[in-house]
C-alpha cells in the first residue's frame, strides 16, 4: 500500500494505491484558477500554494482511503521533472513523512507516473508496449520494455504539444490552459480548413511543434492585417488535426519498426477527445491493441506517482532521505 505524492506543477495531490493498481483514494487539488488570471503558471505561486495545502490534501488521501500512516508500506514521491519549488513542497513533506512513521522513501520521475497511469486504467496491460507521453512540458515516444525500464526513442526538439496548444490557444485569447479549451472549440471547426506545416526529420521519431505554433499566430496576424475574420473553430481544429498527425505517425512507426503489439497515451495532453479517437481508429485497423487512462488519470495526479514507486517498491529501489528535487531529471535516471 504506497502512499504517493505529486507536486510538480499546478496540482497538489495524494494518493493511496494499493499493488499498484488499485486507487483507494485520490485527492488533487488544482490551482488552475489562480493562474489562469496570468496566463501560465507562476512557478513563486505554485510553491506557495502548495505548502498552505499539501497536508490537508495528504489528510484528506489517508481518510478517504479509510487508511492510517502505519498501514503505509512506503511513501512515493516526484523528485523531477518539475518547477524545483513546487517539487521541493512535496518532497519534503514526503521526506518528513517517511522519516516519522519509519517508512521507505521512493522518488519517482514524473513521466514515469504519467506511464503508469495506463496500468491502473487497464489492469491487464503488461510491458512490453509503446507509450506516447504528451504533456505541457514533453513530448516523448518511450519504449517501455519491462516495469521501470524505458528507452526514450523519440522526443520534441523545441516546444511539448501541450505547450503548443497553450501558446495557440493564449494567441486566440482562449485563456489557460489551451489543450482543453481548443478540443472543444475544434469540435465545430473544419479540421482541413488551414493547411498548417508538419515538421518531419527523416529517420527520427522526433517531433517539433514550435513551427505549427509560429504558423498558426502568422495566420491570425495575417487575417487581423486583412481585416478578415478569424474562425476560431476552423484554426483550432486545423491546427489540432496537423499535432495529431504528427503525434499519431511518429508514435504508429516506431511501434512497428519496434515490433510492439501494444501502444498506450500519456500526460494532459492525452485527454484530448480527437487525439484518443484518431490513436484508436489508426490502431484498430493495424491491429494494434491500444490503451489510454481515464481522463482524470491523464493530468497531475499523485496515484500515478503510487502506481510507478510501487513497481520500484517491489524491486527494493529506495531512496535516501536525502533526495534532492531535480528540475530536469532524465527519464530512466532514477
Ligand atoms: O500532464 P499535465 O497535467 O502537466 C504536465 O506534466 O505538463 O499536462 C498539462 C498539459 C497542458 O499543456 C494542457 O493544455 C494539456 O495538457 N491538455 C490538453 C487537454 N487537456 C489538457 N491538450 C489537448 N487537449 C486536451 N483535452
Ligand atoms: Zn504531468
Amino acid at each position: 500500500m504506497i502512499l504517493g505524492i505529486e507536486s510538480s506543477c499546478d496540482e497538489t495531490s495524494a494518493s493511496v494505491v494499493v499493488n499498484g493498481r488499485k486507487v483507494l483514494s485520490n485527492i488533487i487539488s488544482s490551482q488552475i484558477d489562480i493562474h489562469k488570471e496570468y496566463g501560465g503558471v507562476v512557478p513563486e505561486i505554485a510553491s506557495r500554494k502548495h505548502v498552505e495545502i499539501i497536508n490537508y490534501v495528504i489528510k484528506d488521501a489517508l481518510k478517504t482511503a479509510g487508511v492510517s500512516l502505519k498501514d503505509i508500506d512506503a511513501v512515493a514521491v516526484t523528485y523531477g521533472p518539475g518547477l524545483v519549488g513546487a517539487l521541493l513542497v512535496g518532497l519534503s513533506a514526503a521526506k518528513g513523512i517517511a522519516y516519522a512513521a519509519q517508512k521507505p522513501l521512493i522518488g519517482v520521475h514524473h513521466i514515469e507516473g504519467h506511464i503508469s497511469a495506463n496500468l491502473i486504467s487497464n489492469p491487464d496491460l503488461e510491458p512490453p508496449f509503446i507509450c506516447l507521453v504528451a504533456s505541457g512540458g514533453h513530448s516523448h515516444i518511450v519504449k517501455v520494455s519491462d516495469y521501470g525500464r524505458y528507452e526514450i526513442l523519440g522526443r520534441t526538439r523545441d516546444d511539448a504539444a501541450g505547450e503548443a496548444f497553450d501558446k495557440v490557444a493564449r494567441a486566440l485569447g482562449l485563456g489557460y490552459p489551451g489543450g482543453p479549451a481548443i478540443d472543444k472549440e475544434a469540435r465545430r471547426g473544419d479540421p482541413f480548413a488551414i493547411k498548417f506545416p508538419q515538421t518531419k526529420f527523416p529517420g527520427s521519431y522526433d517531433f517539433s511543434f514550435s513551427g505549427i505554433k509560429t504558423a498558426v499566430i502568422n495566420y491570425i496576424h495575417n487575417q487581423v492585417q486583412k481585416e478578415e475574420n478569424v474562425n476560431i473553430p476552423d484554426v483550432c481544429a486545423s491546427f489540432q488535426q496537423a499535432v495529431i498527425d504528427m503525434l499519431v505517425s511518429h508514435t504508429i512507426l516506431a511501434c512497428s519498426d519496434e515490433n510492439m503489439e501494444k501502444v498506450c497515451l500519456a500526460g494532459g495532453v492525452a485527454a484530448n477527445s480527437c487525439l484518443r479517437n484518431t490513436f484508436k481508429d489508426t490502431c484498430d485497423k493495424r491491429g494494434i491493441e491500444f490503451y489510454c487512462p481515464q481522463l482524470i488519470l491523464c493530468t497531475d495526479n499523485a496515484a500515478m506517482i503510487a502506481s510507478a514507486g510501487y513497481y520500484e517498491y517491489i524491486k527494493g529501489n529506495f531512496s535516501e532521505l536525502t533526495l534532492n528535487a531535480v528540475p530536469n531529471l532524465k527519464l530512466g535516471a532514477t
